[in-house]
């Protein structure tokens, strides 16, 4: 979208100074410029840096998982019942499942919590119960993922496409396997399953004790020791853990006879037949490390996180226009989410931003690197149900919410150096199209603003007939976006809309000697004015193609790339 001045009331700013060229790659470069934290502490604050997302199937328990980690991460006192601790920082939006499931106040996309000495930021894969580009965009601005499994269904069509998204990044995945309260499938069947649907080695750290109404807890298997689960009142207090070594006589008293032997032969295969844990082989996405437990009854996610710390690796350096950018560099960031009317207390919108090198501090000067624009950062904040709290400094791997005066695009970077892009960001080829018909044509002007509010954060695609008689098409991934869409427009701009699915299936991007493109009535544009057409079929797309051959038929616009 264009960005004018009268768009940049706050953030405007003169020039910094700094050319646009200036050399800013390097800390050394830079230090007599601009401010920035000793090195040390930047080096510090990145190696203690854990972001991370949850993915897994709807009903396998991420939001159980989220609360009790936020629990043993102090974030919240009690699970189901409030609230944020002192001192919590977060960033916001739909943490909506767990709001409205439990009851509590945690609306954030980026929950933020400290544990043995780490930072930990826990982004939310959007509630959706379909897979959706923003969920997409989320785990860009991930480190490694905890995928979830449920122990009775092992891996589902939804854990298999978000897997997909995480071993496209190349990002480490860890595992827990949860329910195992539940009957449960074979153990060893499941991580069979994990590797062989997912081609990933999948290396149990824990193993569990029984299942279902005789799950006796889990046997760590580096540590060589037995965490016996007991049941609690459900979520409401840490479980106690009791450890007994493998062939201690107390395990006999602890687990049962039966259930003893049968651990200690399934320990004796695992290191027999299976390959150790190798940290290199996970860092690099070839393998998954296995946690058992049950969520719900708060067994086994303590210990999970006890190991996460150590195992999950702090931000590392990011794909970029110049090459890898190290975290220690000069400041950079770059937007992965916007989102529109967050909180009816502020009914604006907010760009999250991933600090992906150096230290940001509130008010710095940076350019915003589409436009070339100097932008002063004095907006910046984190948010907390409907209050708002200002972040200060962040480090590599944090979010921040960014007030966003229609400035910033998914995938914009922000940064001290002007010449700094990110060439990959992920962008989608919609797969479903509708139409939409407005119920009051009087509300048409709240109706736009709404689609381009949307559209720009990513909820639908919009394409405009050229003609600019009809009413526009929406792209989606999935068809639950248009639902949400839809359900946003009512809720946010008060304008009904009812949406008709079209029967087409394939949208192309023109490029080449496109003159002949007006006489075809899919002919549409983007909201960037690219020339786009519109298929019913790869038949007809085929079929054009062939009469065409002077026009290039482009799954996203030619300036993009694709995941
Ligand atoms: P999701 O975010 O992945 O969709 O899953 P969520 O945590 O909401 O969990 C889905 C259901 O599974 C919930 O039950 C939850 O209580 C239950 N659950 C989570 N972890 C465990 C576990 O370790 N053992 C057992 N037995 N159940 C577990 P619900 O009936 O949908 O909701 P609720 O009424 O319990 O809140």
């Amino acid at each position: 979208m264009t960005t004018t001045d009268s768009a940049l009331p706050d953030t405007a700013l003169p020039d910094t100074g700094l050319p646009d060229t200036a050399d800013t790659s390097s800390p050394a470069a830079l230090a007599s410029v601009v401010p920035n934290v000793a090195d040390a502490q930047l080096e510090r604050e990145i190696l203690r840096r854990r972001t991370f997302a949850i993915i897994s199937h709807p009903d396998a328990g991420k939001t159980t998982i989220t609360e009790k980690l936020l629990l043993y991460g102090g974030a919240i006192q009690q699970a189901g019942s409030v609230t944020a601790r002192e001192g919590m920082r977060h960033t916001t939006s739909d943490w909506m499942s767990i709001e409205q499931q439990r009851g509590i106040s945690i609306s954030s996309s980026a929950l933020t919590f400290e544990y043995a000495g780490r930072h930990i930021n826990l982004l939310d894969t959007p509630g959706h119960q379909d897979f959706s580009e923003d969920t997409y965009r989320t785990l860009t601005a991930a480190d490694s993922a905890l995928m979830v499994l449920d122990a009775a269904r092992g891996v589902q069509a939804q854990t298999e496409k978000l897997f997909a998204v995480c071993r496209n990044r190349g990002i480490p995945i860890l595992t827990f396997i949860n329910k195992m309260d539940r009957p449960a499938v074979d153990p060893f069947e499941l991580l069979e399953q994990v590797e062989s649907t997912l081609g990933i080695a999948a290396i149990p750290l824990t193993w569990p004790i029984g299942d279902g109404p005789d799950f006796k807890g889990v046997y760590d298997l580096q540590a060589k020791q037995v965490l016996v689960f007991e049941r609690t009142a459900r979520g409401k207090q840490r479980a106690p853990v009791q450890v007994a070594g493998l062939h201690d006589p107390e395990l006999h008293r602890l687990v049962g006879a039966d259930l003893a032997a049968k651990l200690r032969q399934d320990v004796e295969l695992i290191e027999g037949a299976m390959d150790a844990f190798d940290q290199n082989a996970f860092l690099s996405g070839e393998l998954t490390p296995v946690f058992f437990g049950s969520a719900m009854n708060n067994f086994g996610v303590e210990h999970f996180l006890s190991r996460f710390v150590d195992l999950a690796p702090p931000p590392g350096p990011t794909e970029t226009n110049l090459g890898e950018r190290d975290p220690e560099a000069p400041f950079a960031g770059f937007i992965f989410k916007l989102q529109a009317n967050m909180s009816k207390a502020h009914r604006d919108r907010t760009a999250y931003m991933r600090v992906m090198s150096g230290h940001f501090a509130r008010g710095m000067d940076v350019t915003h690197t589409r436009t070339g624009r100097k932008l002063r950062l004095s907006q910046a904040h984190t948010l907390f149900a409907q209050d708002r709290e200002k972040v200060e400094d962040a480090y590599p791997g944090d979010i921040v919410g960014l007030v966003n005066p229609g400035v910033f695009q998914i995938g914009d970077v922000i940064s001290l150096d002007a010449r700094l892009h990110l060439p990959g960001f992920p962008r989608f080829t919609p797969e479903t199209f509708a139409t939409l018909s407005l119920r009051d044509v009087g509300k048409r002007k709240a109706f736009m603003k709404g689609l381009t509010q949307l559209a720009e954060e990513g909820v639908v695609q919009v394409f405009y007939p050229t003609d600019g008689a009809r009413d526009p098409y929406l792209g989606a991934v999935g068809p639950l976006q248009f639902e949400v869409f839809q359900a946003r427009l009512a809720e946010e701009y008060s304008v009904e809309v009812e949406m008709h699915l079209t029967s087409y299936e394939l949208v192309r991007w023109l490029a080449g000697d496109t003159a002949s493109v007006a006489r075809f009535a899919r002919h549409v544009e983007d909201d960037q004015g690219r020339p786009v057409m519109l298929f019913r079929s790869s038949y007809d797309l085929d079929y054009t193609q062939q009469q065409h051959p002077e026009i290039e038929f482009l799954p996203l616009p030619k300036d993009l790339t694709r995941v």
